[in-house]
């Protein structure tokens, strides 16, 4: 399976990407193909809602920026993972705007199923991350929610957790 992350977390050494890291393992051990793209570390400006992609070249984005290194990922995978920090209750804002980004090519194409891993400081703080990952991906999409993996406090960076996510990718 051709199975894209797309990861929200600025820190390449902190505990999101303890987990990503862990599932991209365990996925890759069980055979799948498996693409990352650090949003954080990208430049991908937010959608400026113009419809270009709509009312001029369908599915084609008039911003040129770095989010088309991943529309062709996009196009072709079969899973997609979103990886971030909670930031004020949500996603990161670099995550957010990938996602608000896909608005140009739309649903992709071959998208069978997605998960949802997140790290924060407290508990209980992922609410309205996991609405919008329901309501404007899993939902709108139509796809399977395959999991959704939360760290927090004590559980970030550890043995446990690294445990859970490669499990979660060996077993895809
Ligand atoms: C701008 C900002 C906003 C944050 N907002 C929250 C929050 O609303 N709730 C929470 O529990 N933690 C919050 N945190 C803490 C991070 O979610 C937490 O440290 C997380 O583990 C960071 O993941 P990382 O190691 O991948 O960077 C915030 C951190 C930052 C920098």
């Amino acid at each position: 399976m051709e199975i894209l992350v797309l990861n929200g977390s600025p820190h390449v050494k902190g505990s999101t990407m303890d987990m990503v890291n862990a599932f991209i393992k365990g996925a890759e051990e069980a055979g799948h193909t498996v693409s990352f793209f650090d949003t954080a570390h990208m430049n991908i400006k937010g959608c400026l809602g113009c419809d270009y992609c709509r009312d001029h070249e369908k599915g084609v984005c008039v911003q040129k920026d770095d989010m088309q290194k991943i529309y062709p990922y996009l196009e072709k995978a079969e899973m997609v993972v979103f990886a971030s920090p909670i930031y004020y209750f949500t996603l990161s804002a670099q995550l957010q705007a990938a996602i608000h980004r896909t608005y140009a090519p739309d649903i992709p194409p071959h998208v069978k199923k997605t998960a949802l891993i997140m790290s924060s400081g407290d508990r209980f703080v992922y609410g309205p991350a996991i609405t919008q990952y329901f309501q404007s991906i899993v939902e709108y999409w139509q796809v399977e929610n395959a999991g959704i993996f939360t760290a927090n406090n004590e559980q970030r960076n550890s043995e446990e957790k690294r445990n859970e996510l490669y499990r979660f990718g060996k077993s895809l």
